[in-house]
């Protein structure tokens, strides 16, 4: 069940642990600001602000998981999975243009950033893999799983704009799904551009720049320019190194479904990105209550493959149905264990814990354990 300290609900729901405490007397709780609260008590005290409690499970980490020596040295390094988070129009999408170079912000509808896309750059001869969110609220639910398959999230804050409510949202579910965070302080081309503001109120969120003495990676970007971009690569390498991001590409494959979508010739399609093992064609899998066998691969830049390694994202035909976004992804052995498995799961009836709110509704993310 999830719990929070009276001091960090405070700050998720933007109030001071002070009128926090008053609300909470009010219920005829008396409570410090390090107090943990019950579930339930959130919930109430988040609806009164407005928010639908969202529970997150922790994340699977390969890291925290007790592995034996054989299975240590199995272990190889891997990319990291680079999530772009940020408040609407912050300029998620022309970052991500400008590290890969390409176009993809003037050919959206609207301009709004509808789906998940995934793609893989290279930077000084190592791999990065990013994830692009989009920045509305009707998109939350999907923001969330992105989450729960990254290793870092990078978080977009526009320099003339500054903290927004989808940024605190952001930090929140970063916090949330344990996963750390790199500001880029985004538009600092424009006249109005103010990045010490941005540090100030992004401090009032705990996040301290470096400079202030704490521990936040804070660079300073021009999405539009190209300014920056080869710093805010390098620091995201730095702190990879950090994380030590490993995983055995031996192992059958797993990974988690990020996007689908039917396609006229190829059938159901996913997004995938792989997190540990390696996918290769025609194996065997299941997929939260759909199963398939791998018949085609494509990478982000449509090329076809035979097999995708640890954090490679990629998008895979040949299931027997379309899965959902949020499944898990798992080679098995044969048919028939993949038909064995989906029949112990259809009657187990396994729920998903994620809910999917509707537009407009503001998250809180809690930690179920
Ligand atoms: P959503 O996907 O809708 O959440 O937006 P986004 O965060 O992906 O923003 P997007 O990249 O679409 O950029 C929004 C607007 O800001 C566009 O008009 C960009 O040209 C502009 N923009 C992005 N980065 C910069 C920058 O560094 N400087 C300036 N001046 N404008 C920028
Ligand atoms: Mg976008």
């Amino acid at each position: 069940q999830g719990s929070m300290r009276v001091k960090d609900l405070a700050e998720a729901l933007s109030i001071s642990p002070t009128e926090l405490i008053m609300e909470l007397l009010n219920m005829k709780i008396l409570a410090n600001v390090n107090q943990m609260l019950d579930p339930d008590i959130i919930k109430e005290i988040a609806k009164k602000y407005g928010y639908k409690v969202e529970e997150i499970k922790p994340r699977v980490s390969l890291k925290k998981k007790t592995l034996s020596p054989e299975e240590e040295a199995k272990l190889k390094p891997r990319p990291p999975v680079v999530v772009v988070m940020g408040h609407v129009d912050h300029g998620k999408t022309t970052l991500l243009d400008a590290i890969r170079q390409t176009k993809i912000a003037e050919k959206e509808y609207g301009g709004i950033t509808q789906h998940i896309g995934a793609s893989m750059v290279e930077h000084n001869g190592r791999k990065i893999v990013f994830l692009d969110t989009p920045g509305h609220e009707a998109f939350t639910a999907l923001r969330a799983r992105g989450a729960q398959v990254t290793d870092i999230a990078v978080l977009v804050v526009a320099a003339d704009d500054g903290v927004m409510p989808q940024t605190v949202e952001a930090i929140n579910h970063a916090k949330a799904a344990d996963v750390p965070i790199i500001v880029a302080i985004n538009k600092i081309d424009k006249p109005e551009a103010n990045p010490e503001r941005v540090k100030q109120q992004l401090s009032e969120y705990g996040l301290i720049p470096e400079e202030w003495g704490g521990d936040t990676i804070m660079v300073p970007i021009s999405a539009k320019k190209k300014q920056g971009i080869d710093q805010l690569l390098e620091m995201i390498l730095l702190l990879s190194d950090i994380l030590e991001l490993k995983a055995d590409p031996d192992k059958p494959a797993k990974g988690t479904i990020i996007e689908t979508k039917m396609d006229k010739g190829r059938g159901p399609v996913a997004t995938v990105i792989i997190q540990e093992g390696t996918l290769r064609l025609r194996d065997v899998f299941v997929a939260g209550d759909v199963m398939g066998r791998v018949r085609t691969m494509f990478d982000d830049k449509g090329r076809p493959l035979k097999e995708a390694f640890p954090s490679w994202p990629v998008e895979v035909s040949g299931f027997d149905e379309l899965p959902q976004a949020g499944d898990i992804l798992e080679v098995v052995e044969d048919e028939e264990t993949a038909k064995r498995i989906l029949e112990e799961r259809k009657q187990k009836k396994e729920t998903s814990n994620i809910e999917v709110w509707g537009l407009g509704e503001k998250v809180l993310p809690i930690i179920v354990k």
